[in-house]
């Protein structure tokens, strides 16, 4: 079988995991921008990352145009971003937003849970970053879940998340669907 993961990251939580997994898997581990349909065709299987920004899935539009109809590959999805994975029904929502109906059931899809590099964000990601906090300030400090405190106590920290740990449902869903 051949494997490949194609990512997007831009401040390299996303890279990590896809080079955790294709060390996982045995297989080679591509940006994106380095990626056309032709070299897609010989994988039986590909996986896709993409970091979260703002609930869109990074490249992930651009991924689906150069995959074709990708016909008898196996594929999965996996996002990363900073909303704890444990959190009930956050990553469906934006799975639901993100991968339109007709490739709702062609990926399996994971999630897991990247950095915050604040101290290498572009002036736009950080007046971005405001957008959570502020509206983590504007609840009652009683209603405020786990990550709003996070969003409010840790503005403009580096905050260190990715866990190999993460990728071993993905890598165990591929492996059991390879034998
Ligand atoms: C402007 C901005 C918007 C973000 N939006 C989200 C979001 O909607 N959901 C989320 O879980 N994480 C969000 N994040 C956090 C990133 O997804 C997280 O830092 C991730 O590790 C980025 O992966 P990358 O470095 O591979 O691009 C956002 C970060 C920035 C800077």
């Amino acid at each position: 079988m051949n494997i490949v993961v194609v990512y997007t990251s831009k401040y390299g939580s996303t890279e990590k995991y896809a080079h955790w997994i294709a060390e996982a898997l045995g297989c080679n581990a591509k940006k994106l921008s380095e990626v056309s349909s032709k070299d897609l065709l010989m994988y039986d299987v590909i996986i896709y990352g993409g970091g979260l920004y703002a609930s869109g899935i990074s490249g992930f539009k651009k991924f689906l145009k150069i995959l074709g109809t990708a016909d008898n590959k196996t594929l999965a999805l996996y996002m990363v971003g900073l909303t704890n994975p444990e959190e009930q029904g956050a990553y469906t929502e934006i799975a639901d937003k993100n991968i339109p109906p007709e490739w709702k059931n062609r990926f399996e899809i994971f999630a897991f849970r990247g950095d915050q590099q604040f101290s290498r964000m572009s002036a736009l990601h950080k007046i971005m970053m405001r957008v959570p906090k502020s509206m983590a300030e504007k609840k009652p400090p009683e209603q405020r879940t786990e990550e709003d405190r996070m969003f409010i106590e840790n503005f403009g920290e580096d905050l260190f998340f990715s866990n190999k740990a993460y990728i071993l449902p993905l890598v165990e869903y591929i492996k059991n669907t390879t034998i």
